[in-house]
């Protein structure tokens, strides 16, 4: 039986009632029936109304099990498994990376499994004949970056892309010239990629509007930091397994962290019970909203967490003091043994980076590989990323 017909008779007990679940006419479900295939754009409508229904459904579930090009997408890699592995039937249909709600869960799951693959696949031997060759990516840079920058550079050109890193320092950027003005020249030279880091919210989504290729957020200002999301939900797989049901605390300068923003929205879209746990002078107003809880201490926060991810005090982004100093700051906040023994036994710690050791964490939790994935967050990044590339 086809996958399209299972669903529609084993989830929703036939055409009919599935037609009136789903709010679409008989006659549509009839041909998804007829053809054994739903087109991808309702599959997440699917999978939602699924719960309801007492299912839950992935997108491996919108493949039919015999189907050999879907169990090819399965199998482990080997040195054959092709540079664009094939995804079976899906699309990927946004022009642009800017934020975490910009994509449906079956778009973040694809996400994540070519990242497994392209993790698995490790460093590509190639590049000439990667799936971006004759492409141009131009890494745009307006804040300084270290992991996020290198991991994009390493990301185009395992894939064969020609990369260009523009040093913002040395461009006619500080001569003056507008954000728009920049973005203008550069569509001139005909990228495909234009990866964008900017100190504004905002800046990649306008930029998006002015240029003819695909931009990719890589962090703007306090808003979003969508790859960053995607690399710790890869890491997590990896590591700890499904993230469905993980509670996970990101605890620190919530207030000016854009990697909280994404990873909160990202979080619950996986089904995790996420916490946040900073002073309330970190704390945004309206966090609450954020579908998260709120803790101000770490001993009631990280209670039964499974994942404790720390953020760095952002000074660059801080118009006053927001804490009384460092060294209170690590008293209460910063993450020791100590206050790491409130969690589970087996929690694992995790940090984007860059670390402030003694400010946010302390060395010997950031350096215990038993307990620590921070090092395993940057070689996840470039596998991400080549994903996402
Ligand atoms: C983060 C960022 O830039 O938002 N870092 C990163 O991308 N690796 C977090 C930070 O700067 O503290």
């Amino acid at each position: 039986m086809s996958y399209a017909k299972s669903i529609i008779d084993d989830i929703f007990g036939g055409i009919r009632p599935a037609a009136r679940a789903l709010n679409k006419p008989a006659s549509t479900i009839q041909g998804w029936y007829e053809a054994g295939t739903i087109p991808q754009k309702h599959w997440t409508d699917i999978m939602a109304m699924a719960t309801q229904f007492g299912h839950k459904l992935s997108a491996d579930n919108f493949f039919d099990a015999t189907d050999s090009t879907a169990a090819m997408t399965r199998q482990q890699p080997s040195s054959e498994t092709p540079l664009v592995p094939e995804m079976h039937g899906y699309s990927f249909d946004k022009p642009h990376c800017l934020s975490i709600p910009d994509f449906h869960r079956v778009d973040i799951e694809n996400l994540l499994e070519l990242g497994t693959r392209y993790l698995d696949l490790s460093v590509q031997k190639s590049p000439r004949e990667g799936p971006l060759r004759g492409k141009t990516l131009i890494n745009l840079f307006f804040e300084n970056s270290t992991r996020t920058e290198k991991s994009f550079e390493l990301a185009g050109k395992r894939l064969g892309a020609d990369v260009i890193s523009m040093n913002i320092g040395s461009s006619s950027v500080k001569k003056g010239e507008t954000l728009l003005d920049t973005a203008t020249t550069l569509n001139a030279m005909n990228p495909d990629l234009l990866v964008v880091r900017h100190g504004a919210s905002g800046a990649p989504a306008l930029l998006a509007q002015k240029v003819s290729c695909s931009v990719i957020n890589a962090g703007d200002g306090m808003h979003a930091h969508p790859t960053q999301a995607l690399l710790d939900a890869l890491t997590l797989r990896q590591a700890v397994g499904n993230i469905d049901g993980l509670r996970i605390a990101i605890c620190g300068d919530i207030l000016h962290s854009r990697v909280a923003r994404s990873n909160v929205q990202l979080l619950n879209m996986l089904g995790a019970d996420v916490r946040l746990i900073a002073p309330p002078t970190l704390m945004p107003i309206g966090a609450q909203r954020w579908g998260a809880d709120i803790f101000h201490d770490m001993k009631t926060g990280l209670e039964g967490c499974d994942v404790v991810m720390m953020l760095r005090l952002q000074l660059e982004r801080m118009n006053g003091a927001f804490v009384p100093s460092k060294r209170e700051y690590f008293h209460y906040h910063g993450l020791t043994r100590e206050k790491l023994a409130f969690a589970k036994p087996d929690a694992r710690v995790m940090h984007p980076g860059p670390m402030n050791r003694g400010v946010e964490i302390s060395s010997d939790v950031a350096d215990d590989s038993n307990i620590s994935l921070i090092t395993r967050q940057v070689e996840a990044g470039v596998a991400m990323r080549m994903a996402i590339l």
